[in-house]
């Protein structure tokens, strides 16, 4: 008897800690223990003994049942362990790991140009005011003394739209015009916007960047034309910048002029490079607003924003500008 017990319990104990989960665990609690497990199967034996031996039998196979419960109960919280090790093994998060981030976005390149250049104007007393991309022949060309048929339309390849109703702006021009219709001298204002020519390649793409100024007041000269733009140019290439206004051709300027800089080259010697148009405002055009000539004068002048963006970040291809390919625009952030 007591060699079964043993041998029983020896066995039990192997089971119970080859139990690799709760439900094997569970299981064999039942066999054993369970309403008509091995062990309670035992106790029924009982009922057939007297006296002295009945009461020997029970404490022995008390013992057993408590010797096997025991064991169980052991497993059961090792097990229990083990499981709770297991998830917080597996819902650890590591405190130390660098973060992820937020990538910043930036400004494009054409909008901080717009932006300098804006700012710097300001510094000299202009405001900044906009003006529609879609207009009529009036603003973009007649006020502007360019009369219909005239040569001059010629130097601007013009988007058309609803049947050559309206036209897509060639040129930040017409703005002047708009305030000149809308405000009384004097007038210094400065103009960013889009602009629209039928014109493809390398340094020319068909919508790009003008920055349009004018300052008309009573004994406004061309003096103050070259003294405004050099001041300008200086602070946005930030050195002392050799300037060269040279003789040219705009319908709404008299006289007209394009300026160039002194450009240094790669091998020491330097060359004048074209940067924009300027002049004194015609007569005309005056005229074509309402404002009286022989009171007022005025100078306007327009740059092309790629253009000093170009010149100012050393970028040789103006498509980059509107590729918007991240490795390029991320530079200038
Ligand atoms: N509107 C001219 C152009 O786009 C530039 C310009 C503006 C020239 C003002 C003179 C005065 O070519």
């Amino acid at each position: 008897m007591t060699q079964e017990f043993d041998a029983l319990l020896d066995q039990a104990r192997r089971d119970v800690t080859a139990a690799a989960d709760a439900r094997a665990l569970d299981a064999l609690r039942v066999e054993l223990l369970g309403k008509k497990g091995r062990i309670t199967e035992l106790l029924k034996r009982l009922g057939t003994l007297q006296g002295e031996e009945r009461k020997a039998y029970g404490e022995r196979v008390n013992t057993l049942k408590e010797a096997v419960a025991a064991a169980i109960e052991s497993r059961a919280a090792a097990l229990a362990e083990q499981e709770l090790h297991a998830r917080l093994q597996s819902e650890a998060i590591d405190v130390t790991l660098p973060g992820r981030g937020e990538p910043t976005g930036g400004l494009h390149p054409i909008t901080r140009t717009i932006q300098r250049i804006c700012n710097l104007f300001g510094e000299l007393g202009f405001e900044t005011v906009e003006g529609p991309e879609v207009e009529d022949d009036f603003h973009n060309f007649n006020a502007l003394n360019i009369p219909e048929a005239h040569p001059a339309r010629a130097m601007q390849d013009t988007f058309y739209v609803m049947n050559g109703a309206r036209l897509l702006r060639t040129h930040t021009s017409p703005v002047q015009i708009r305030t000149m219709q809308a405000r009384k001298p004097p007038i210094r204002i400065i103009c960013p916007g889009r602009v629209y020519r039928c014109d493809s390649d390398r340094t020319h793409s068909p919508m790009f960047h003008q920055v349009e100024g004018l300052y008309v007041a009573e004994r406004v000269t061309f003096a103050d034309l070259k003294y405004d733009l050099h001041t300008f140019l200086s602070r946005f290439f930030e050195r002392d910048v050799e300037a060269l206004f040279r003789p040219s051709y705009f319908p709404f300027v008299e006289p007209g002029a394009d300026v160039h800089m002194r450009w240094a080259q790669a091998d020491g010697s330097s060359r004048w490079l074209e940067l924009l148009g300027c002049g004194m405002v015609h007569p005309k055009v005056f005229e074509a607003v309402g404002i009286d000539p022989e009171r007022y004068t005025g100078y306007a002048f327009g740059m092309g924003v790629e253009r000093m963006a170009m010149l100012r970040y050393g970028v040789d291809d103006l498509r980059l500008f509107f590729n918007n390919d991240l490795r390029f625009l991320e530079q200038f952030k």
